[in-house]
């Protein structure tokens, strides 16, 4: 091979993986304006880094007052869920390449919450339907001197909804949420499921109640909205029939 040759082969290999792309932002700040604006940014980025790695650079080089939420940056504590071309995603799990780059990409916060600033939203009415469910295990009588045992097809009956990692995508993703924030939402209901089916638990019954009530599962109308947006796959939908048929025949 020529020197020309190896030349140019080494150039192709050193070809810098960087593009420009420019994040469409949904700005809010209510210590400026009552009005929530759209802000553009263009960054240098390699196509294969994540959205929240781009929200860093603004962040970092761009515009220090950009906020938002992130913690554990590997899809784990749930608390980046952002609307990201007009979809819930974590962006922490969201690849720039897979949003179509050559336009700009659009990040806003999650519907149905109030945006507190930026892509911040008040989550205390999505928290407090998850406590309202009582998210642990209710158990009677003494405490066993050993284990709580449970086969491995008991535990497998609720295992999907262990994965919930409580990052509203599901929630915010609903339009009975969007027009009602009364409604408990999927990801309570997800949460009470994985309770209601534990065969150790013993308040099934309650938290069958609790979910009865005229702002529970029967406000759902399958839109299946929820199962699409969650980032753990949990087939919410699915979940949410569980509980509306458990309540019918009162077997779980
Ligand atoms: S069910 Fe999925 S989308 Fe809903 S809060 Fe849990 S992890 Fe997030
Ligand atoms: S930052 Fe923790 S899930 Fe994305």
């Amino acid at each position: 091979m020529s020197t020309a040759t190896l030349d140019k082969v080494e150039a192709n290999s050193q070809a810098s993986p960087y593009i420009k792309v420019t994040f469409r932002l949904r700005r809010f700040n209510p210590e400026v304006s009552g009005e929530a604006t759209w802000q553009d940014f263009e960054v240098e980025i390699d196509p294969k880094e994540r959205v929240l790695d781009a929200l860093h650079k603004i962040k970092w080089d761009l515009d220090g007052s950009l906020t938002f939420r992130r913690s554990c940056a590997h899809g784990i504590c749930g608390s980046d869920a952002m609307r990201i071309n007009g979809r819930n995603r974590l962006a922490c799990k969201t690849l720039i390449k897979d949003l179509n780059p050559g336009k700009p990409i659009t990040v806003e916060p999650i519907k149905g919450l109030t945006v507190l600033k930026d892509l911040v939203v008040d989550m205390e009415p999505f928290f407090q339907a998850y406590r309202d469910v009582m998210p642990f295990l209710i158990t009677k009588g003494n405490e066993p001197t050993r284990e709580r045992r449970q086969s491995a097809e008991d535990r497998e009956r609720f295992d999907d909804t262990t994965k919930c990692i409580l990052c509203a995508a599901c929630t915010s993703s609903c339009p009975v949420f969007w027009n009602d924030g009364q409604y408990f939402g999927p990801a309570a209901i997800v949460n009470a499921h994985r309770f209601i089916f534990d065969s150790r638990d013993e308040a099934g019954e309650q938290r069958l109640e609790i979910l009865n009530d005229k702002d529970g599962v029967w406000r759902c109308r399958t839109t299946f909205n929820c199962t699409d947006a969650c980032p753990r796959g949990i087939e919410v939908t699915k979940a949410i029939q569980e509980v509306k048929r458990a309540l019918i025949t009162r077997r779980f």
